[in-house]
């Protein structure tokens, strides 16, 4: 659903990603996740050809994503797909040089995120680019006065989120803090030229179906995630708006948005 609803505004980040590629490029989706991206990027390339490889470390995923980037691609393209962990520090060794090696949030999910980038920033042949989506703004899907509960929520249900994240990466084995913006970790690799980009995604009020019911689902997340950091009240609140039987149900509002941002770290291997 997100994939849907994000891929208007990220095909002109593939769009602007590929500019300057040489013919035929090899692109490298390292934890393409559902492969939204490289439907995209197949796309784009469709009439010229490209080599695109999908990499990820959950079998389902890379499963669908070879299914839809296959059938984005048509006849010019050729898909791979390799079942890898980005923590492999010997990966480059199995994959083709790319032009283009496309991480979308993936890195924060590595215990040592330096390492990774340096792993992805030997992925790409030399003048090669790299790039991650890491970092960028926060979706916010709701009024900030429901009509139940107390005003406020959505903020509510991102701080624990916050609270969350912060405690998962800490409980990551090996779990390496990165104490600097993305843009140095990309310096740090080696990589030159460093610059970054934002992608806004919103789809004002009403928008479309698929709208309301990603926002079911993402509310639904963010309250499980949230656990003990939110209030009896507020998990209340949250039971009630995502229930089809009651009167709060988010599923029945016309006033549900998406707004938020992503933002693509680029650099290039010398
Ligand atoms: C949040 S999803 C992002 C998917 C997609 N790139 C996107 O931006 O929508 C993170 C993806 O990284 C993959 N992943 C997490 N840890 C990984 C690892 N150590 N090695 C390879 N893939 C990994 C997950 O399986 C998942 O597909």
């Amino acid at each position: 659903m997100a994939e849907a609803l994000d891929a208007e505004p990220m095909r002109a980040a593939a769009r602007r990603l590929l500019e300057g590629m040489p013919e035929g490029p090899t692109i490298l989706d390292v934890g393409c996740g559902a492969g939204g991206m490289s439907v995209l990027f197949a796309e784009e390339l469709a009439s010229v050809g490209a080599k695109i490889v999908l990499v990820d470390a959950t079998e389902h995923l890379l499963a669908e994503a070879r299914q839809v980037v296959r059938a984005a691609a048509g006849d010019r393209a050729a898909v791979e797909t390799i079942h890898a962990d980005v923590a492999d520090e010997g990966l480059p060794a199995k994959l083709p040089p790319a032009d283009l090696v496309w991480a979308s949030r993936v890195v924060h999910h590595l215990p040592d995120q330096q390492t990774a980038i340096g792993t992805l920033a030997r992925l790409a042949r030399p003048g090669g680019l790299v790039a991650i989506a890491e970092g960028g703004l926060d979706f916010n899907c709701l009024p900030w006065d429901l009509g139940i509960g107390r005003p406020g929520l959505e903020e509510r249900l991102l701080a624990a989120r916050g609270e969350w994240f912060a405690e998962m990466r800490a409980g990551i084995p090996g779990s390496v803090s990165l104490p600097y913006g993305w843009n140095i970790a990309l310096q740090r690799a080696g990589l030159d030229d460093v610059d970054s980009f934002g992608v806004l995604i919103h789809h004002p009020a009403p928008g479309p179906e698929l709208l309301r019911e990603f926002v079911l689902e993402r509310v639904t997340w963010l309250n499980e995630v949230a656990g003990d950091r939110l209030d009896a009240e507020d998990h209340e609140t949250v039971a009630a708006l995502v229930d089809p039987a009651d009167p709060a149900f988010l599923g029945a509002r016309r006033d549900l948005f998406l707004l938020g941002a992503k933002t693509v770290h680029c650099g290039r291997r010398s």
